[in-house]
């Protein structure tokens, strides 16, 4: 079917003739026997005005009846506007109706929808100003990621979906199983047999490619992984997902330095790839959601990232003055409200927060020798890097290569070293010193679109006791 998008027929000269597509947001009668139609079609944020003359063959039989949500194929003129807001609109000398809209039942009114409402229509909420805007702009940060990597010459990289292994070792994965669980075949000791699974042995949906990504990293030097990742952490903050994509570079023959300066310049690619190819949408979203937007996207790109010690951080937040939430004191995890205080208030921009007490960071994570300046504790090279508002978006650390270390630390977790022997291979054989680090996608499109819940910057999201469409 023939047709010109609509962002491309509202930069036309008047006297085109053309065709569109799309669903009617509106229909205003006029009393002098015609009717103006907006038009969207998703290309872009603006709608195109078509004025519909009485003298159309089907204007009495159909186009009178439209409504909010129909489907029309329109052949016309683009003419110039008398109106405000567009400098061409559409006389239409054809419309077609593809698909009416009952009124009484479409939900989606040319009216002020909340987002939680919009969320219970997740299958037409993409029809919305809001949700066509945060589509168009997760696709550019997608594609933002891919050109930073491809032009840096990393290998974009496939790891699993279907895992054995537990990357962070919190025990928040998802089980893959085709045992019927009715009737669960039990060992002699009336544990399931796994055995007896699809994969003959338990297994997961993953909850990050790291593992696999270090293998390639390992032989081929800098690659990324891209997908989607999986957890089933019960918790229902507006920054966690139960599914959620995540891109993880993994560098071979790099340090914690070097992961950091990597994640500045890849955020800073980000933003202001959004910034270059999405200004429509943007000043939507600084209207709509929060003035600032703009201006700290700019902000972030032209400055320096503050790098910070985790153990300086604890005094920062000690002497803040501050009554939190969750007590602070050197060797507990940052809560999203210490995060943000540093970032959003302190600092005022993203803070890379590194090298963490060993014990509440995961195993991979390369030892750092200062146990004696710290009560015996052990930090480890690990970063996270705090964005105003969101807190942590990207965490990731230096691996540790070296074999006795990494046996070490697994052996007081209790981690089965057998389970994780083609993991330790890597270290076996021709270790190397190698760092990368985990972007959430979502929380991402997040802090570039001002959006307050993660659930609205993914197209179905999954969250504890949420699984519809
Ligand atoms: O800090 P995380 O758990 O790190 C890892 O998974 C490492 N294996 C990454 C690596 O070093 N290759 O997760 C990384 C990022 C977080 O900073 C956050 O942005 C996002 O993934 N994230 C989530 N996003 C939405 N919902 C959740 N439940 C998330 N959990 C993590
Ligand atoms: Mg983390």
């Amino acid at each position: 079917m023939e047709r010109t998008l609509i962002k491309d027929a509202l930069k036309q000269t008047p006297g085109t003739r053309l065709t569109v597509a799309g669903w009617v947001r509106t229909l205003r009668c006029s009393k002098g026997g015609f009717s103006f139609i907006t038009l969207n079609d998703g290309s872009c944020m603006a709608s195109i005005q078509v004025v519909a003359d009485g003298q159309l063959a089907n204007y009495d039989s159909e186009v009178v009846r439209l409504t909010a949500g129909c489907s029309l194929r329109i052949q016309g003129e683009l003419v110039q506007s008398p109106g405000k807001g567009q400098a061409v609109e559409l006389k239409a000398a054809a419309v077609s109706v593809l698909g009416t809209a009952d009124a009484q039942t479409y939900p989606i009114q040319p009216k002020h929808h909340t987002l939680e409402f919009l969320r219970s229509v997740a299958h037409l909420r993409p029809r919305t100003n809001t949700f066509g805007a945060v589509a168009r702009v997760r696709n550019a940060v997608c594609w933002a990621i891919h050109e930073f990597f491809q032009k840096r010459g990393f290998l974009y990289v496939h790891t699993p979906i279907v895992t054995a292994s537990d990357c962070e070792g919190a025990g928040q994965m998802f089980r893959v199983t085709t045992l019927d669980l009715e009737k669960l075949p039990r060992g002699p000791e009336g544990k399931v047999d796994y055995g007896q699974d699809f994969f003959a042995r338990p297994t997961f949906l993953t909850v990050s490619g790291q593992l696999e990504g270090e293998a390639y990293a390992c032989a081929l030097g800098d690659i990324y992984t891209f997908g989607p990742t999986f957890r089933s952490e019960d918790s229902t903050t507006p920054r966690h997902l139960s599914e959620f994509w995540m891109i993880e570079p993994e560098m071979a023959f790099c340090d914690l330095k070097g992961d950091a300066d990597l994640a500045e310049a890849f955020l800073k690619h980000i933003f202001s790839a959004v910034l270059e190819r999405c200004s429509e949408d943007m000043d939507f979203f600084c209207a709509r959601q929060d003035k600032t937007l703009r201006d700290t996207l700019k902000g972030i790109i032209d400055s320096e990232f503050v790098r910070l010690e985790y153990t300086e951080a604890v005094s920062i937040l000690e002497q803040a003055g501050r009554k939190w939430e969750f007590p602070i004191q050197w060797g507990v995890d940052l809560q999203t409200e210490h995060e943000r205080y540093l970032s959003e208030e302190k600092f005022q921009k993203p803070v890379i927060l590194q090298n963490y007490p060993a014990k509440i960071k995961s195993f991979y994570m390369r030892l750092n020798d200062d146990a004696a300046e710290h009560g015996g504790e052990s930090t480890v090279a690990a970063l996270d890097v705090l964005v105003p508002k969101i807190g942590e978006i990207i965490g990731g650390s230096q691996r540790e290569e070296r074999l006795d270390r990494i046996a070490a630390r697994m052996a007081g977790l209790d981690m089965k070293p057998e389970d994780y022997w083609w993991y330790l291979d890597l270290r076996r054989y021709g270790t190397v010193p190698h760092a990368g680090f985990g972007l959430g996608l979502e929380r991402t499109v997040q802090f570039v679109t001002g959006t307050a819940n993660i659930r609205d910057v993914i197209p179905f999201p999954r969250a504890p006791r949420s699984a519809e469409f």
